[in-house]
């Protein structure tokens, strides 16, 4: 493990796991509906990839980027758009994916945001919520793990663009981003 971890929080076996099951609830739940999922870039890339792999229904997929913090670990609330779209959302059964709610502020600017799009349904699906931290309301839909307000990395997470390839999900040393 990297020193600069405390312990890990979730195997990547776990996330395995739990990536499939997500999988089969979104199969049951689109069948016959091709939805449009779209990846918040960066830290969502590998669940996004793995939980496609894992669907077996058809679908789209789109990216988003978006940024709310910095190089340090607290949401600033301000969210800036740095790519959009590519395609128009109208009457398409949307599901955006992410890494992690915290603030929930991203989620709830991109649910307005979408919204103004029309899309025929809109889900979210999160490999990881932290509801102790929540400042905007959000409605999750599928959500993977519930953690503790810990600062975590790994499996996409960073740390000022650290530790995102790192295959398990990791609690980061206080000292690290306590400097
Ligand atoms: C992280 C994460 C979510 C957002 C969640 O993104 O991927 O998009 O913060 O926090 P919130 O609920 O408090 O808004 P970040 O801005 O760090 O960008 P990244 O995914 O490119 O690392």
């Amino acid at each position: 493990m990297h020193p600069d971890f405390e312990s890990m929080m979730i195997s990547k076996e776990e996330i395995a796991a739990r990536v499939g099951e997500i999988a089969r609830e979104i199969d049951r739940q689109y069948a016959g509906k091709n939805p449009l999922m779209v990846c918040v870039l960066k830290g969502s890339l590998f669940f996004f990839s793995d939980l496609l792999h894992a669907m077996e229904i058809p679908a789209e997929i789109d990216f988003i980027s978006v940024s709310s913090y910095g190089a340090g670990d607290k949401s600033t609330g301000k969210i800036t758009m740095k790519k959009d779209l590519s395609e128009p959302i109208e009457g398409r059964h949307v599901i955006i994916v992410e890494d992690i709610v915290d603030s929930g502020n991203t989620l709830s600017h991109l649910r307005d945001l979408f919204a103004e799009r029309q899309p025929a349904s809109f889900a979210i699906c999160t490999l990881l919520d932290k509801p102790s931290r929540r400042v905007s309301d959000v409605k999750v839909d599928y959500c993977g793990f519930r953690i503790p307000d810990e600062f975590i990395v790994g499996y996409g997470l960073d740390y000022a663009e650290r530790y995102r390839l790192e295959n398990d999900i990791y609690v980061l040393k206080r000292s690290v981003y306590e400097k």
